[in-house]
């Protein structure tokens, strides 16, 4: 249930917040495990080097989802192992492919899995679009009144809102990952308009690069760090882009700049002709 003492707050000295997003890492239950033939322990270290090497002083850091590939405890011990190399806070929110009670079971005693954070002048919100069951994602009215309140409560102390989930709530051009877009995704938005604070909606699911604009926020999908997804594919299609990440700058005055890195100097494997995925 949601309460006052359910947000995280991250001593910030004020200005600009730097914020990394990992998304759909897709740990196997084993070191090593791989997905469409890419070792995804592999990819995620190199892009923790490469964000490292790239983006010192970051202030907070999210994992959005399918940062296990089948649930195993044992992939997000690992996790948390291998992002401890960042200086930094970093929250969890759950994809199709976790297990919450797993992801619960290894970062017992941490914060890990809270909702909200706020730093500086910014209120982040991680919102849970997982259906039981299911691949693709719906909120939900609980879900959605969490966003409502607690949008209200940073309208009250006056700060900004970056939203965060992990199915993508537009629809990307990918009619196979289209039938999997937030199913609610118009009540969400409604309510998302009533905020003039809310500046940004971030995903992951989608393997993919995506940035627009729509009703006044920037929306933003992002690479996995391991294998990607051909934009604009009717069916299921990897693609050859190398494993990434994205970073953003939370501004004092609202404004959201943000960007993607890949790691371009490591050859990766992966089965390109493979005809599917769940
Ligand atoms: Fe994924």
């Amino acid at each position: 249930m949601y309460t006052e003492e359910t947000i995280q707050r991250i001593d910030h000295p004020g200005g600009t917040v730097q914020v990394l997003q990992l998304t759909d890492t897709h740990l196997r239950r084993e070191a090593g495990g791989t997905l469409l033939g890419m070792d995804t322990d592999h990819s995620l270290q190199a892009v923790i080097e490469l964000a490292r090497r790239e983006r010192p002083g970051v202030d907070l850091l999210l994992a959005t989802g399918d940062l296990s590939d089948g649930g195993a405890e044992p992939a997000y011990q690992r996790l948390q192992g291998y992002l401890a190399e960042f200086d930094c806070a970093n929250f969890w929110l759950p994809g199709n492919h976790d297990e919450r009670s797993s992801m619960e079971a290894a970062t017992a005693g941490s914060n890990r899995l809270s909702r909200e954070v706020r730093v500086a002048d910014w209120q982040v919100l991680l919102l849970d679009s997982q259906v039981a069951g299911e691949v693709g994602g719906r909120l939900g009215e609980d879900e959605l009144s969490f966003l409502e309140s607690s949008l209200e409560s940073a309208a009250a102390g006056g700060l900004h809102s970056l939203v965060c989930l992990h199915h993508h709530p537009v629809e990307i051009g990918c009619e196979w990952l289209d039938e999997q877009i937030v199913t609610d995704a118009d009540a969400f938005f409604s309510v998302l308009e009533g905020f003039p604070g809310a500046k940004g909606v971030l995903w992951g699911h989608v393997h993919q690069q995506i940035d627009r604009e729509f009703l006044g926020l920037r929306l933003m999908g992002s690479p996995s760090t391991c294998v990607q997804f051909a934009p604009g594919s009717p069916g299921f299609k990897a693609d050859d882009l190398p494993p990434g990440y994205r970073w953003l700058e939370l501004h004092p005055d609202g404004r959201i700049d943000t960007g993607i890195s890949r790691v371009w100097d490591v050859d990766f494997e992966v089965d390109l002709d493979s005809g599917g995925y769940l």
